[in-house]
């Protein structure tokens, strides 16, 4: 590219300074980035990436998984990348490209109204597009792993696109690659998902979901009948973060061995617990946590939701520290009690 024509490309980002962060993550922290800039196409960000090599960076998508501590001290770059396309099809599957800064939630709407399935049980997850990957988003018994095929991320050093394949994201329980080996070395900028344009794989196996299904004495559900009763449910669990600050879950699940959950159950035997292996099972944390009366408890502006345990909310003005040191409270009792660490799922910065 010609000079003339970068500083054309450049001058259509501005680079903010000591900018709020409050709007930009979904807790609705308070926290500045001593630097800020906007990203609205992939040669903007290799633009910005050259243009300031030597500056520490911040990738930032919709903020729906993060708890500000502190001040940033960086570049934060918002990648505000839009778009979405089909690539490919058949007569049974359709691919889609999506751009990763769309809206998760909105993303899902429009491939149902399109009659596109698979990704109606994680309708109204907060967040980008781009954050899906990195840890695995999922509810209702649906993970984006099942419907990812791969991914465009460029190299932060290099500014080089690279495509990882399902297999090369090394997919766990809200876990993936980007979050271990190749963590902060990627910028994801586009996501294509394989969905189903006939023989729709409906499931309501997640008890919730039927439930709500048969309240509406819907017997044969649509794509948009799961994904409203999906929205149903966690609208009635889950505060929406524009009106009560919140990341979701604020801790994952834990997994224990069965041996060692067994010696715990003998003294807890209303403990729940969802086998997922052989050797594993899953203990809902939110359990835990309501047992521990932590459930609709306030300390100041920090809180825990009073319909999902496992859903910290900053009530207006909480800190960041605020938030964690209620989250380190939540964990140091929940050991002492079951002996049993819950890890937070949400980034601590
Ligand atoms: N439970 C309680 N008290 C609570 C909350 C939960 O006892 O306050 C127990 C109940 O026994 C319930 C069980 O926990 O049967 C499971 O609860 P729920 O179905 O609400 O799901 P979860 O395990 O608490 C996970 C995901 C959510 C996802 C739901 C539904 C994690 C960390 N969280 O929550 O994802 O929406 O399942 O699939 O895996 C997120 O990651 O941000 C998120 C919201």
């Amino acid at each position: 590219m010609h000079d003339s024509t970068m500083q054309k490309a450049l001058s259509f980002m501005e680079i903010q300074h000591n900018f709020s962060l409050k709007k930009y993550n979904t807790f609705g922290i308070e926290a500045k980035a001593k630097q800020f800039v906007a990203i609205h196409s992939v040669q903007e960000l290799k633009n910005v990436l050259q243009e300031n090599k030597a500056t520490q960076k911040f990738i930032l998508g919709g903020g729906s998984n993060m708890l500000l501590t502190k001040d940033i001290d960086a570049l934060v770059i918002h990648i505000d990348l839009k778009g979405k396309k089909i690539i490919k099809e058949n007569d049974d599957f359709v691919w889609v490209e999506c751009q990763a800064g769309e809206s998760w939630h909105e993303f899902v709407l429009w491939t149902i109204d399109q009659n596109f399935g698979a990704l109606e049980n994680m309708s109204l997850i907060p967040g980008n597009i781009g954050t899906t990957p990195v840890q695995n988003i999922g509810a209702y018994g649906t993970e984006i792993k099942d419907t990812f095929v791969s991914c465009e991320a460029m190299t932060i050093a290099s500014q080089e696109m690279k495509t990882f394949t399902k297999e090369e994201c090394h997919f766990g329980y809200r876990e993936s690659i980007f979050k271990n080996e190749v963590k902060n070395q990627y910028i994801i900028t586009s996501v294509v998902f394989k969905l189903t344009k006939t023989n729709h794989k409906i499931n309501t196996s997640y008890g919730d979901i039927s439930v709500e299904l048969a309240r509406k004495n819907i017997t044969n559900p649509t794509l948009k009948d799961v994904s409203n009763a999906v929205i149903t449910i966690r609208k009635s669990k889950l505060p929406d973060p524009k009106q009560l600050g919140n990341s979701g879950s604020f801790f994952k699940n834990p997994i224990l061995l069965k041996s060692d959950f067994q010696k715990i159950h003998q003294q807890f035997p209303e403990m729940k617990y969802f086998d997922i292996s052989e050797t594993e099972v899953k203990v809902p944390a939110g359990w835990l946590i309501e047992q521990a009366g932590f459930k609709g408890k306030r300390f100041g502006d920090a809180g825990i939701h009073k319909n999902q345990a496992l859903v910290l909310v900053n009530y207006g003005n909480a800190t960041g520290q605020e938030i964690l040191n209620v989250s380190k409270d939540i964990q140091q009792t929940i050991f002492k009690m079951f002996g049993i660490h819950i890890e937070a799922e949400v980034n601590v910065i």
